[in-house]
């Protein structure tokens, strides 16, 4: 059985790189906010809006303790999730965790592109938003290196890099299983 979990801040690509793993590897691939999308029927923006942060935040904490028990799976978390509640030491429980690590600058390069769908970044200027991100990740950064593996993505910026950190990331596992077992 396998589960891998890919963690790390909005904009460093857990999701793209979440789907070429799974593919890679033939197994189930879930978002785990477009899980909390669809089982609640409402956009994260909405949900950020109506319940305010602390809501989202646990219904995050539940919805994770679901899709953590799909078998055979590559679940790419929010950037907020391995940071709130104990959802770290759950993750390393239930799965091998990995964060997906990318600098300031990349993910400042990759937020700018797609602020609107990011309630914590929306209607931030350009200089608000590289100076949140330079506070948030110092903050979330101890929690992101609790995972069990990490790989640095600076390095994307085509297609086929996105391939070649799949690949990656899928020899590191399967390297270690040998390893282990
Ligand atoms: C968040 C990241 C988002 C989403 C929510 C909060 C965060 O996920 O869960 O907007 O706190 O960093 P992505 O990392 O997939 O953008």
């Amino acid at each position: 059985m396998q589960r891998i979990i890919l963690i790390g801040y909005m904009g460093a690509g857990k999701t793209t790189v979440g789907k070429a793993l799974a593919r890679d590897l033939e197994l189930d691939f879930y978002d785990l906010d477009w899980y909390i999308e669809d089982r609640f029927r409402k956009k994260i923006p909405q949900i950020f809006a109506e319940k305010g942060e602390s809501g989202f935040r646990e219904m995050e904490r539940n919805m994770l303790r679901e899709v953590g028990e799909f078998e055979n799976v590559v679940i790419s978390a929010g950037g907020g999730t391995p940071c709130f509640f104990d959802n770290i030491g759950y993750m390393n429980e239930k799965a091998d965790t990995i964060y997906l690590n990318a600098s300031v600058d990349v993910l400042y390069a990759h937020l700018m592109m797609g602020k609107s769908q990011r309630p914590l970044i929306e209607g931030k200027s350009p200089e608000e938003l590289r100076e949140f991100i330079k506070e948030s990740l110092a903050g979330r950064e101890p929690f992101y290196r609790q995972a069990r593996y990490m790989v640095d993505v600076d390095v994307i910026e085509h297609k086929s890099q996105i391939q070649a950190l799949a690949d990656k990331i899928k020899n590191i596992i399967t390297t270690e299983k040998r390893i282990v077992d």
